[in-house]
């Protein structure tokens, strides 16, 4: 019986462990619009205001957690990526901004698609 206890509570708090990581979308939507991320990356994250700018609506999640934490980094450390404007705009993210806004990005219609 106590097992099964243990193993209940295990996976209940893997299941929040993971909640957490995925990011909420809500509170995504709520920090781009604090931090005028669509001024550039358009209002709907599909229409950037210059090509050279990416779209970012309907990327893959996990590439969206990364590409900002990269920024974070900048070009200093491992796996950093270095770029005079997002690595300011990255910098003043915490992390679960980070994590909240690759779940509202991800969660936006798009016309990018995946080919194998
Ligand atoms: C002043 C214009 C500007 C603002 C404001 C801005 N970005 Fe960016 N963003 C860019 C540019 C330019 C790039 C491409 C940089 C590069 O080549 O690495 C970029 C790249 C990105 C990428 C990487 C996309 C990819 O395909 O690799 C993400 C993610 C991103 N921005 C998210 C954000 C978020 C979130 C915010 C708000 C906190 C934000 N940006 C605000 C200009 C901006």
């Amino acid at each position: 019986m106590k097992k099964i206890f243990a193993g209940v509570a295990f996976l209940l708090s893997t299941a929040f462990v993971n909640a957490h990581a995925a990011g909420n979308i809500a509170a995504g939507e709520a920090a781009v619009k604090k931090y005028s991320c669509a001024s550039c990356h358009g209002a709907d994250f599909h229409t950037p205001i210059d090509p050279s700018y990416p779209k970012l609506a309907g990327q893959p999640q996990d590439y969206l957690q990364h590409a900002l934490i990269a920024y974070q980094r900048g070009s200093d450390g491992p796996n950093g990526r270095s770029n005079a404007i997002m690595g300011g705009q990255a910098k003043t993210l915490s992390h679960q901004d980070v994590l909240d806004i690759a779940a509202y990005l991800h969660s936006l219609p798009t016309t990018l698609v995946l080919r194998k």
